[in-house]
């Protein structure tokens, strides 16, 4: 019989210094109640003196009830890997927890290898699960944290219907020397199962809920996100029209967050882009519409990270967006073999990229966190082509995207073929590393900065790659300093 109990029942269950296994994945699918009664038991235990904090192994980003409330108890220990919430960021970079950040593909085998402590207890949201053990799912890496945990505490979210049942393929790869190659040769294949199965006496408590995901809304799309978009889809039609993609177009994947949104919504714009499949890791709001418009025939991914409205509107025609829509667990979504199989269009969002191409895309100014990799460098190292886009200025044009050299490099110049941002393309292929500064300058560059990062090719060390060390960082300093870039003089920082 399942142990059916509330959410502070369930969370009385778990102990100081427990690591516990998340099920969801970018808030989609995440569970919600236990983590927040378990922030409030947090937080009556601190009162009273006694020490508790758990470490989190999730598969991406959680919702604010489970980051924003563990971090706000100083309740978690360690953290790892992707998450977008502003009080765990805040948590992290004021080393509250420890974080330790990777590709989200790597995440199940870390697990299963040992490499990250076994988790105690998985803690998932389904939309059904029966007395033989039966759970349906979101993805992220609820298979792998269902099979390794101790315990089971499964939240069962009455918002989402057991006619969900069938958008899942749920496969997990053998550990070498026994692995195989993951049977998918195009998006809309499957390789494994609908559902997952437990041993019923793992699960110790049921608990009902009706929450919804806790999506934050995007920002609208404006002028400059458009431009990008619109700068993205000319460079794929330049790119069909040359015979370097096929007519029939390849799979796209597409990041996450406010630019990656924008830009896919723009694609759809382009007459000359052909309907196309997407094999991604996050299937955002712009998806929907796309699927809608038919500009979209299929998108495969890890979660569906949709706002409350969208997800409502999903649900409420799941008919039409079954044969449309699949959800995979991380491993399979993000797969560098399939990326490079099906020959992927890598689209993802850089913070700041350096004149020879290398990306950053985790840390403000090198020290603080934003969120993390996420799947970015699964797609990009092994994608067919690999984009990344930004807007040339952040911050109302106080910070250059473009800079001499990134402050923290996550994607280097070798994985990164094409940058683009709302002033235009970088096609970086096939350049060496003095051409790609030149054509990312004249083609990227806010037209504000570009003299100022010619003048800094001046101050350069001649050679394979140049570089002025004791500038390369200086219109960070100067943006610490005066909190604008555009003040930096080369001749202040030259030591
Ligand atoms: N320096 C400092 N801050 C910067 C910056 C820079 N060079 N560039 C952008 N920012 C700030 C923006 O001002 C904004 O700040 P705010 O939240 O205070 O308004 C914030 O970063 C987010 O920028 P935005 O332009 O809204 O971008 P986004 O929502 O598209 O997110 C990333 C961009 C890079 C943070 C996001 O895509 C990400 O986390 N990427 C890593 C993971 C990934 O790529 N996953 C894809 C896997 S499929």
């Amino acid at each position: 019989m399942l142990n059916y109990m509330t959410a502070e029942q369930a969370a009385e269950l778990i102990q100081n210094g427990d690591v516990l296994g998340l099920g969801g994945f970018t808030a989609t699918g995440v569970p919600k109640a236990v983590p927040f009664a378990l922030a409030q038991r947090a937080e009556r235990l601190h009162a009273e003196g006694k020490p508790f904090r758990v470490g989190l192994e999730t598969g991406a980003s959680m919702g604010d009830s489970c980051d924003g409330a563990l971090a706000r108890a100083h309740a978690v220990e360690f953290r790892t890997p992707y998450q977008s919430n502003k009080s765990m960021r805040e948590e992290i970079n004021a080393e509250g927890t420890h974080y330790f950040d990777g590709h989200l593909s790597h995440m199940p085998q870390d697990l299963r290898y040992g490499f990250l402590p076994k988790p105690k207890w998985a803690i998932i949201e389904a939309s059904y699960v029966g007395e033989d053990g039966t759970i349906v799912p979101a993805a992220g890496i609820m298979p792998t944290i269902c099979r390794l945990a101790d315990k089971i505490i499964i939240e069962l979210n009455e918002m989402f219907p057991a006619s969900m049942r069938g958008m899942h393929d749920l496969y997990e790869p053998l550990d070498p020397p026994q692995r195989r190659e993951i049977p998918i040769y195009k998006p809309s294949d499957r390789c494994g199962s609908d559902h997952i199965k437990v041993d019923p006496a793992k699960i110790a408590a049921v608990v009902k809920t009706n929450r919804p995901n806790e999506i934050p809304a995007f920002t609208p799309v404006d002028e400059t996100t458009a431009k990008i978009g619109a700068n993205v889809a000319a460079f794929l039609e330049a790119e069909m029209k040359a015979g370097r993609i096929p007519a029939s177009f390849l799979p796209i994947q597409s990041g996450v967050g406010n630019v990656a949104n924008a830009v896919l919504g723009e694609l759809g714009k382009n007459p000359h882009i052909p309907p196309f499949e997407m094999y991604s890791e996050v299937i955002q709001d712009s998806v929907v519409d796309l699927i809608k418009s038919g500009h979209c025939k299929f998108a495969s991914g890890c979660s569906l990270r949709l706002v409350e409205s969208k997800m409502a509107e999903v649900l409420a025609d799941l008919d039409f967006y079954r044969d449309k829509l699949l959800l995979r667990p991380q491993e399979t979504s993000n797969s560098p073999e399939i990326a490079r199989r099906l020959g992927i269009i890598a689209i993802n969002t850089a913070l700041e990229a350096d004149i020879y191409g290398n990306v950053n895309s985790t840390h403000v100014c090198g020290t603080k966190m934003m969120n993390g990799i996420g799947g970015s460098g699964d797609f990009a190292r092994n994608s067919y082509l690999s984009i990344f886009t930004t807007a040339s200025t952040a911050k109302n044009g106080a910070i250059s995207s473009i800079v001499p050299m990134v402050t923290h490099m996550d994607h280097s110049e070798h994985s990164v073929k094409v940058l683009v941002t709302e002033q235009g393309v970088a096609d970086l292929r096939g350049k060496s590393p003095r051409q790609r500064a030149e054509e990312i300058i004249n083609n990227c560059v806010a037209p504000e900065y570009r003299e100022m990062l010619r003048d800094y090719l001046k101050h350069a060390k001649h050679g394979q790659t140049q570089h002025n060390l004791s500038l390369a960082f200086a219109m960070h300093e100067e943006f610490m300093k005066s909190g604008d870039m555009r003040n930096t003089k080369w001749e202040n920082y030259l030591r």
